[in-house]
Order: C-alpha cells, then sequence, then structure tokens
C-alpha cells in the first residue's frame, strides 16, 4: 500500500511515500527553519504561508523523484494535530483535496504517534508492544505503546517540553534557533560537573517531569555572570544542562522498563538526535538487558515519512476520515480533545 503522506505543523513542509508502514519510497522537506531563525523562533503566520508555496511542488518531487503516477497512490495520510493550527491547517486542507481528486482513503495521524513511527521506519524488527521515550520540541512523554494504535501515556512533563529548554537555554547563550543541536555540539567539549543544575524531584506520578525549575537555575546563572561581568563556560554549562536534562529522563525511563517489563525501548523526537540522551539510554538499556531502538538524526525531526508510517497502521485499524476532517493544536495521543 502507496500512502502519500503529508506533515506541515511547525516549520517543516514534508511530503512523502511510504509503502507499507516501513518502506520510505522518498521522504521530502523543505525547512523554513533559516526563515524563522531571524526571529529566534517560528512566526506563526510565516510559517502558515511558507507551507502553501512549497507544498504542491513538494507533492509533485515525491512523484517525481519516485517514478509513481497519482493511480500507484493507495491513500493519503496527514498530521491533523497537534502543531501550530494555522500550519496544520495548510497539511489537512492539501490532503484532503488530494484524496477527493484521486477519491482515495484520507487518514489522520497524530504527529506524536508518527514520531514514535520513526522507528517502525528505522528498525525494521520492531513491534508492539514497547517503552517510547518522546522528546520532542512541543512534548515530552513516557508512552507505553501497547500496540500500533493503542497507548498509554505513563508521564508527561508538568511545565516545558525538554526540547523548548533546550532551545530557550540556547537562545540566551546566542545560539541560533532551534538551539538543541548546536548545545549538543557545545557540550560536547564540556565538563558536565563544572555547574550543579537542579534535577526534577519525582512528583505523586513517578513518570511525570519537570523542567522550568532546570530552565529558569541555568537562566539566572547566565544573568547572574553577565550582571557581575563574570564569564560563563559555555561548553561546560551545556554539559551540565544536558547531564540535569538526562538524568530527568533516563532514570523514569529505567523505572518504566522494570515496571512494565518490557525489554524494547524506542526513542522518538527532534531531542532524541542528542547525543548525550542517546548514550546514556543505551546503556541503561544494557544493564538491564532491554534493546534500544533510535530513529537516525533525520528520522528524529519532522518528516513526512513518519506519518506515512503510522498511517498505514491507522489504516488497518479503520481509523479513517472524511471530508469534515479538521485541524487541531492541541490533541492528546490518545485522540482526546485537550
Ligand atoms: O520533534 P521536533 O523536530 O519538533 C517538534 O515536534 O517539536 O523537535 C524539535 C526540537 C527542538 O527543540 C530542537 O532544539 C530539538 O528538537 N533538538 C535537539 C537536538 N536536535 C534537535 N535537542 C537536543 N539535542 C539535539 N541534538
Ligand atoms: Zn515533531
Amino acid at each position: 500500500m502507496n500512502i502519500l503522506s503529508v506533515e506541515s505543523s511547525c516549520d517543516e513542509t514534508a511530503v512523502a511515500i511510504v509503502r507499507d508502514g516501513r518502506e520510505i519510497l522518498t521522504d521530502c522537506i523543505a525547512s523554513q527553519v533559516e526563515l524563522h531563525r531571524i526571529y529566534g523562533g517560528v512566526v506563526p503566520e510565516i510559517a502558515s504561508r511558507m507551507h502553501i508555496e512549497a507544498i504542491y511542488g513538494l507533492a509533485d518531487q515525491a512523484l517525481e523523484r519516485t517514478g509513481l503516477s497519482r493511480q500507484d497512490l493507495d491513500a493519503v495520510a496527514v498530521t491533523y494535530a497537534p502543531g501550530l493550527i494555522g500550519a496544520v491547517l495548510v497539511g489537512v486542507n492539501f490532503a484532503k483535496a488530494a484524496a477527493l481528486a484521486l477519491n482515495k482513503p484520507l487518514i489522520p495521524v497524530h504527529h506524536i504517534r508518527g514520531h514514535i513511527a520513526a522507528n517502525y521506519l528505522a528498525c525494521p524488527d520492531l513491534e508492539p508492544p514497547f517503552l517510547c521515550l518522546v522528546v520532542s520540541g512541543g512534548h515530552t512523554m513516557i508512552v507505553d505503546v501497547q500496540d500500533y494504535t493503542k497507548m498509554r501515556i505513563l508521564g508527561t512533563t508538568l511545565d516545558d517540553a525538554a526540547g523548548e529548554s533546550f532551545d530557550k537555554v540556547g537562545r540566551v547563550l546566542g545560539m541560533p534557533y532551534p538551539g538543541g543541536a548546536a548545545l549538543d555540539k557545545a557540550a560536547q567539549q564540556g565538563d558536565e560537573s563544572k555547574y550543579d543544575l537542579p534535577r526534577s524531584r519525582q512528583g505523586t506520578n513517578p513518570y511525570d517531569m519537570s523542567f522550568s525549575g532546570l530552565k529558569t537555575a541555568t537562566l539566572n546563572l547566565i544573568h547572574h555572570a553577565q550582571q557581575v561581568g563574570e564569564s560563563v563556560d559555555i561548553p561546560s554549562l551545556c554539559a551540565s544542562f544536558t547531564a540535569a536534562v538526562s538524568d530527568t529522563l533516563v532514570p523514569r525511563v529505567v523505572r518504566a522498563l522494570e515496571e512494565t517489563g518490557y525489554r524494547k525501548v524506542a526513542v522518538a523526537g527532534g531531542v532524541a538526535a542528542n547525543s548525550r540522551i542517546r548514550r546514556d539510554i543505551l546503556a541503561a538499556a544494557e544493564r538491564l538487558g532491554a534493546k534500544v531502538y533510535m530513529p537516525p538524526l533525520s528520522l528524529c525531526g519532522d518528516n513526512a515519512a513518519m506519518i506515512g508510517s503510522q498511517a498505514y497502521y491507522e489504516y488497518l485499524a479503520g481509523n479513517v476520515a472524511d471530508m469534515s476532517l479538521n485541524a487541531y493544536a492541541t490533541k492528546s495521543i490518545l485522540g482526546e480533545t485537550l
């Protein structure tokens, strides 16, 4: 089954064609990052307009690159939530028009389910059930993936997402938006024991976590140094900050593996590209005898192939939409409107 899939929830316009949920035939992306960089973050209105400009060309490019014709497509899938509402609407309207014109099923996909599915593309042997640490710019959660379309959230961040904290700290340190990748690179040259930053304490739900205290402590440290004219050892601060994020995430994943008895853990989302977090998850899983699944860096960030992968399983589960499909800025991974 060849699925034409569309992703436009934030600042990447992407169109892919994925076969049977596991094989990427093509994955076309037009990134707007450079454009938003001058503003230090994504400007929603600009993002929507850029999606409109890019999406038709990307769909043509996807067909050209694969040599497929429109008749070879079996369904159209799209991220319908969550994201910047104007941006998501562009993808949803494009997908509705394409499905109608092709007379093919329309499959709505939750963006975070797509991030999890990036692992199906990278790891042919991965099948549910497994545990997934989702760490993106807007979401941080530990998910029990019971089946391809059946999930249970074990814990989430109670405030900022991990990626949001990386971006905020990166921005104050003068790194280009989004700061996560630059901060990761700088951290590799630093001494993580130099700055003592707080770790998220355990709350009522042991899997829940918080990053706002860490973010505020890091920003206060930078501002204080600026006020008293001291210089900050940027690589070491980046290393200390990343260690604190990892020390918040990894013990919760370990606990979840122990309590569920699962021996398979996947990571997903843009922050899953972080070298320190990848290393720590691998080491922790090895101690428990668990297998780790990680998408390559190219599939950690937003892309349409991951949407095409999840769409296949949503289709098999009967989760198709009609022309009344709407876009949602927020919606839980379980499909509940928030
Ligand atoms: O999943 P994603 O592409 O978009 C959302 O759905 O939010 O994630 C983007 C986030 C940004 O916050 C970015 O700074 C972060 O992923 N990121 C990283 C790294 N690469 C991207 N964070 C830490 N280390 C990295 N290497
Ligand atoms: Zn994403």
